[in-house]
Parts: C-alpha cells; structure tokens; sequence
C-alpha cells in the first residue's frame, strides 16, 4: 500500500515559519540552545517522521524599507543560524531520523557543499539530505560579497552546473575502495579513487574529492522550485519535491504536470516523493482546535507580511502605498521567487495588484500561507488523507504554529490515526533515510545515465 511521506518543517531562527509563533504563549523561548533542536528531532522520531528539514537564508529580511530595525524589533526570522551545525546535534540526539538542510547553490562553492553533505551523511550513518535552492534576494548577495541578485534563470543554470560538481565529487570514491590493511601497508586502492577535473562555465573543480561515499551511497537531494524553470530542474535532480500547493482540485492538476516533467527527464516518478507544506491545528475535539487555530490568528502583524513579502519577491514593499497598483514594469523586474508573483497575476486576470492584493493572496507572514487542517485528529487525518489519496502530494511537509508544541500535538493525535489507516508507516524500515523513503541506494555514475 502506498503510504505518505512525512516531514518537519524547520527553522534554526527565534520562530517557526510563522513569524508570530515566537508570540505564542506556549512557544519555547530557548531557541538558541541545543535541547530545543534535541526535543524536536526526538518529537518527529517517535512520530516516525522520514525527515526533519531546516529551511535557510543568508540574511535577515531588511528589504522593507532597507533597514533591519523593524525585523529585530519584531522578531520577523531576525536570527539564522547555520542549519547543517544544528542538524549534527540533532542527528546525536536520533538514530533514524532524517536529516535535512538547505544550502545556496548561488551563494556557496560546489566543493565546500558536497563535503559537508558528505560528512554529515557518514556521521549520521546515512540520513542526511541537501534542499537545492538558488536564494532569493540582495540581502543575501550583500553578505556573501555580490552588489546584487543574479537573474532567476541564470541562477538554476549555475545551480545545473553546480549538481554536476557535486554528483561528480560523491561518486569519486568508489565502494570498497578503503581496504585499510596492516599487514600489507594498502590503505585504500589508488584506481578505486577518482579525479573530477570538472571545468565548465561556473565551476572550476579538479579533485580528488576526500569524504568516502556513505551507507547510503550520497545524501537525499530535495528542491522546491515553482517556476517553470525550477520544476525542470526539480525534475532533473530532487529525490524529494517541497511544494506550495494552495487549493486541492489545481493542486492535483501541479501534481500530474510535474509528474510528467519527471518522467520526460527520464526518471520513475514514482521514485520522487512530492510533498506539500501544511499547518495542521490539532486538539482533541473540534472545538477546542478552533480556539487553538483563533489565537493562532490573532498573532501576526501587517510588518510582517510587508517585510517577508518584500524578502522573497526582492523588491521593497515600502516604496509602494499599500492599496496603490504595481505597475507591469514593477512586476516584470523582480527577480525573487517568480512562481509566488506569477500565481497572483493568474488570480488577478488583467487587474494589476496592490500590496494589499499580495498579503492577501499570499497570506504570507500568517499561519495561512500553507492549506491548513483544523480540528480533531480524525478531521485533520481526513484532510491530509483526501490529498494524499487524491494525488495531490505524496506527503506532508508539516509547519509548526508553535514549537516544540505543534510537532508534539501532532506526534500524539494525528500520527496514531494516520497510522491506524494505513497512510503512515508502524515503524522505519531501514537506517538510512533513502532505506525509509523507498529510493535505492545509487551506484557510482547512475545519476548521469538517468538524467
Ligand atoms: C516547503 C518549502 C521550503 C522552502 N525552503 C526554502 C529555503 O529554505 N530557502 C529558499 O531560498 N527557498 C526556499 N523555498 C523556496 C524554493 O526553494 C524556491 O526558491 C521557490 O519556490 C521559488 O521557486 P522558483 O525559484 O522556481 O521561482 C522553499 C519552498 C517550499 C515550498
């Protein structure tokens, strides 16, 4: 029986992805200590999540109004730490939980990224997985020493370029290649150990790569592209898809379309796990997860629409009077996320939008922004399983209005009930996160013959 894929949705920062979850009255304070990370990982292990995965930026969203005054002051993702350090702590704290972290192709050097995968997947003992993304925005530029964000589709072109060195470093070890024999001196066998020499357009990398492959061959790749350009490239490369999906009908209609992509790249679809970012409010009865879902919304603030708006579409909201239209030109010169603006000009027809129109449509800054399941176990395990079973995901990316709470109440209502459907695995099947998600271990080179 098919069973769904099931993910924490995580933030090394002093909130979830709600900005107003740190308002919470129930959320831990202790976002910067390393139990706070522990008492996640060990909540999702015992929910038998596949994956906990940190989300990343390199910079604080200053976009609005180019200052970072009202982020701290608001608490708006102001702290980011690095994810793949957490995930270590995380991984020590777990023994079968997968290990997710988001590093920037457009900001990070091939190499540096494919080791550090590397490594935490040996130390882990497989269970680590990189999510590709290209960035979004200029802040991230200015701190990585750029005066700007680069185009979008350049950036999934050098992100191309990118994959190639990174698969090209993991397979240059091939298995068996460390023998390690004392009597006879031999450490590891020379011809078992490959140069890359990659030399393209971006990327320069010679090699010999020096982190041996692992239990589980290379880490999981996810990405979460939504423009047309970023679902080619998810298409080519991701084990596993993120995706915003907002309404289930048009939802099913993304799903098949990007199924299709994969399978014109040549892969199995079926070996590529979409999973789409939900807020379930669980209580034990309906009622109670209404009050729940009620506070919940009483928590944001209009900044911090304005400020997240302005982050991922790289473009100050604060220039524009909030009920006054963007012009074509505005629209067509961003260069943030394209798939987010592109779904509110097909909402709007041929009406231009407002700020207000995009907090709106987007929710962003609000625990709306992902399709949301509210109520008892039962109504929460009816909604995630109508999209599921309805094809619209293979599994659930899960948002947090509150941390650790969210992943806690959800482990202890909704895990038993998915469970008792037959949706959700009794228990992992294997060690290695690829063993638990169903993928194959990959051989050396397979990556080049598939893609
Ligand atoms: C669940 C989920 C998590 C994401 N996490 C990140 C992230 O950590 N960093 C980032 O820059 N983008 C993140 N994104 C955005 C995507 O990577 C991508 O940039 C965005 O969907 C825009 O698609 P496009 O580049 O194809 O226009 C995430 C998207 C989803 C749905």
């Amino acid at each position: 029986m098919r069973q769904m894929t099931l993910v924490g949705f995580l933030q090394a920062q002093n909130c979830s992805n709600f900005v107003g979850s740190w308002r919470h009255p129930l959320a831990a304070p202790d976002f910067a200590s390393a139990e706070y990370y522990r008492r996640i990982g060990r909540a999702l292990e015992a929910g038998k999540f596949h994956l906990g995965f940190f989300d990343d930026r390199l910079a604080m969203p200053d976009l609005f109004g180019g200052d970072h005054g009202h982020t701290v002051a608001n608490g708006i993702r102001c702290v980011k730490m690095d994810p793949v350090t957490i995930l270590t702590v995380m991984g020590m704290a777990t023994e079968r939980l997968g290990l997710g972290a988001t590093y920037s192709t457009t900001y990070f050097e091939p190499f540096h990224v494919a080791r550090t995968f590397a490594t935490l997947d040996l130390m882990t003992e497989g269970r680590a997985a990189w999510n590709i993304v290209t960035s979004m925005n200029d802040g991230e530029a200015r701190n990585m020493g750029r005066a700007s964000h680069d185009d979008h589709d350049g950036r999934y072109d050098r992100a191309d370029e990118f994959l190639e060195v990174v698969m090209g470093h993991w397979d240059s070890w091939e298995d068996g290649s460390i023998v390690a024999d004392k009597a006879t001196g031999l450490f590891a066998h020379p011809e078992k150990v490959h140069r890359l020499d990659y030399e393209g357009r971006h990327f320069r990398s010679r090699g010999p790569f020096t982190v041996p492959r692992s239990a589980q061959g290379h880490p999981v790749l996810i990405q979460a592209g939504q423009s047309g350009r970023g679902q080619r490239f998810a298409a080519r490369w991701a084990e596993l898809v993120f995706v915003a999906y907002h309404e289930l009908d048009h939802s099913k209609q993304d799903y098949a379309r990007f199924k299709a992509l994969v399978e014109a790249a040549g892969r199995d679809p079926d070996q590529v796990s979409v999973c789409a970012g939900v807020y379930p409010i669980v209580a034990e009865t309906r009622a109670e997860a209404e009050d729940r879902a009620a506070l919940v919304d009483s928590l944001p603030k209009e900044i911090d629409s304005l400020s997240l708006l302005s982050e991922v579409m790289n473009y100050d909201f604060s220039r524009q009077p909030i009920d006054e239209p963007f012009t074509e030109e505005e629209l067509a010169s961003w260069t943030g996320v394209q798939g987010m603006r592109d779904r509110i000009r097909r909402i709007m027809g041929d009406r231009l939008p407002t700020p207000r129109d995009f907090i709106e449509i987007t929710r962003r800054g609000t625990a709306k922004d992902h399709p949301r399941f509210v109520g008892s176990p039962k109504d929460v395990a009816d909604g995630m399983e109508a999209w599921f079973a309805g094809r619209a995901c293979d599994g659930f990316v899960i948002a947090a209005t509150h941390v650790p709470g969210a992943y806690e109440d959800f482990v202890r209502l909704v895990v038993p009930e998915l469970q008792r459907r037959g949706l959700h695995h009794l228990d992992y099947k294997g060690t290695t996160l690829r063993e638990n998600l169903g993928l194959p271990r990959p051989e050396v080179g397979a990556w080049k013959r598939a893609r």
